[in-house]
């Protein structure tokens, strides 16, 4: 028997370790507070298969934590439930064999009161190694907690997308939190007696010709250094040059009022606009309008977290595929960025939109004054791109199980850029890549235009 060594309890390490735990519980603090205005029977719904229900959210990420960090490094680790690892695992197949998504509404056992027990169960186990971690594999342990925490994050943002769709589903237009529907009501009051949504028509910023460099590389510190400064997902790297032709960029993303002039235009029903697979998409399903858009007496409304709320003519437009931002973009007489564009105007771009610690989580208009650049960039609403989730050149995904975290989804599927009202603010940067498929409109998506000089 080989006797494990411990990080010695007074040493910069130590520090840093228990920094690194610090943070971990903020994060799983953060999921668990995303979830309290849930009730009991809203923690089992998946409303379509791209949803999962709330309660398992809280299982999977809870899992990761096990089949990652606990599994390989806690000495005597026991997993409260060995079906867990076949329940709450996503998609690692090289891990074992996945629970199929679209049935993930079924499983009714675990109940949610169990579900809160493992993730009491993960903290408490995660805590126990953070306080004498192994030192030979402290490295390995900081770096998987790292991603861990970014994957936790990721899927508070998709509980809240989860959550509203869960919520719209019902007729009864359910309210997740009572605050969030006064003061969406009361910018909807303010709206008609407020000067005209921006002005009419967006301005645009140019950008000259260049080789540019897009992506990031990983910190040249480990994790278990660097406390939580520059992360990056394995998809974002390597950074490399491109070369990007002068374009324009608007100053602001569209909003509703905007999006509505598009569909009083008849945009819906003029096939010049449309990609082929978007114009058969919306005859297929009989889309009109953005999801969760709903007229009511005349007046067009949206559902929110706040339940059923009127449209603000000048937030930002949001739920719509790639297909509506593209059709959008040609009747504009634009076009989407690429996300190489959109790198380059948002490097330099400070925050100035919503996240998810606002608490609104439905995008506003912009309170920034206009002609510093395009604001917005960061949050409210993700930003289609017209570039598709390709590998960078040089890209490796990372070893082992989790390469399979973002590199086996390089198909299919376009680059979502800026986060929007429900990502947590710290989990976003210039060189962040989000995906989802080109019909994909339950995310918090939006459009910002680009043209050619
Ligand atoms: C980047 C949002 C498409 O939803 O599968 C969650 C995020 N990755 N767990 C997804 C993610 C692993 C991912 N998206
Ligand atoms: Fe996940």
């Amino acid at each position: 028997m080989t006797q494990t060594t411990r990080v010695p309890t007074d040493t910069a390490d130590a520090a840093h370790t228990r920094e690194w735990l610090r943070r971990f519980q903020r994060v799983r603090r953060a999921s668990e507070a995303l979830c309290a205005p849930l009730e009991t029977e809203d923690y089992m719904v998946q409303s379509m298969a791209d949803v999962s229900p709330p309660k398992w959210h809280l299982a999977h990420v809870s899992w990761f934590f096990e089949a990652f960090i606990l599994t390989p490094y806690l000495k005597g680790y026991e997993t409260p439930d060995p079906a867990y690892d076949f329940l709450f695992n996503s998609y690692y197949e090289t891990h074992g064999k996945p629970f199929p998504r679209h049935l993930r509404g079924t499983i009714s056992r675990p109940t949610v009161k169990q579900v809160y027990h493992f993730r009491a169960h993960i903290d408490r186990e995660m805590e126990r190694l953070l306080s004498a971690p192994p030192l030979e594999h402290l490295d390995e342990i900081i770096d998987r907690l790292e991603i861990g925490l970014h994957h936790e994050q990721q899927h508070q943002e998709l509980l809240v997308m989860d959550i509203k769709h869960i919520l719209s589903c019902n007729p009864l237009h359910p309210v997740y939190r009572d605050d969030i529907r006064s003061r969406l009501l009361a910018n909807a009051e303010q709206a008609p007696t407020a000067p005209a949504p921006v002005n009419n028509e967006p301005r645009w910023h140019r950008y000259a010709a260049g080789v540019r460099q897009i992506g990031a590389d990983y910190p040249t510190q480990s994790a278990r250094e660097h406390d939580g400064e520059g992360f990056v997902f394995d998809s974002e790297t390597p950074r490399h040059r491109q070369y990007v032709a002068e374009f324009e960029l608007a100053d602001r993303p569209v909003t509703n009022a905007d999006f509505l002039k598009f569909i009083e235009d008849g945009g819906y029903t003029r096939t010049e606009l449309w990609l082929s697979d978007g114009w058969h998409l919306i005859h297929q399903t009989g889309w009109q309008a953005p999801e969760y858009w709903l007229r009511v007496e005349g007046r067009w409304h949206t559902m929110s977290l706040g339940g059923l709320v009127p449209l603000d003519p000048s937030a930002p437009v949001c739920h719509v595929s790639f297909y509506e931002a593209d059709a959008y973009a040609r009747w504009a007489g634009a076009r989407l960025p690429t996300e190489a564009e959109w790198e380059t105007a948002a490097e330099d771009q400070r925050p100035t939109g919503h996240f998810v610690e606002d608490e609104v989580l439905q995008p506003q208009a912009s309170a920034a004054t206009q002609g510093q650049g395009p604001q917005q960039m960061f949050g409210d609403v993700w930003e289609w791109t017209g570039s598709a989730f390709l590998p960078y050149p040089g890209f490796t995904p990372l070893e082992g199980s989790l390469g399979e975290y973002n590199g086996k989804f390089m198909s299919g599927q376009m680059v979502l850029r800026g986060g929007c009202c429900a990502t947590p603010g710290d989990h976003i940067r210039p060189s962040y890549r989000n995906f989802f498929p080109p019909q994909a409109r339950w995310a918090v998506s939006g459009i910002r235009l680009a043209r050619d000089v």
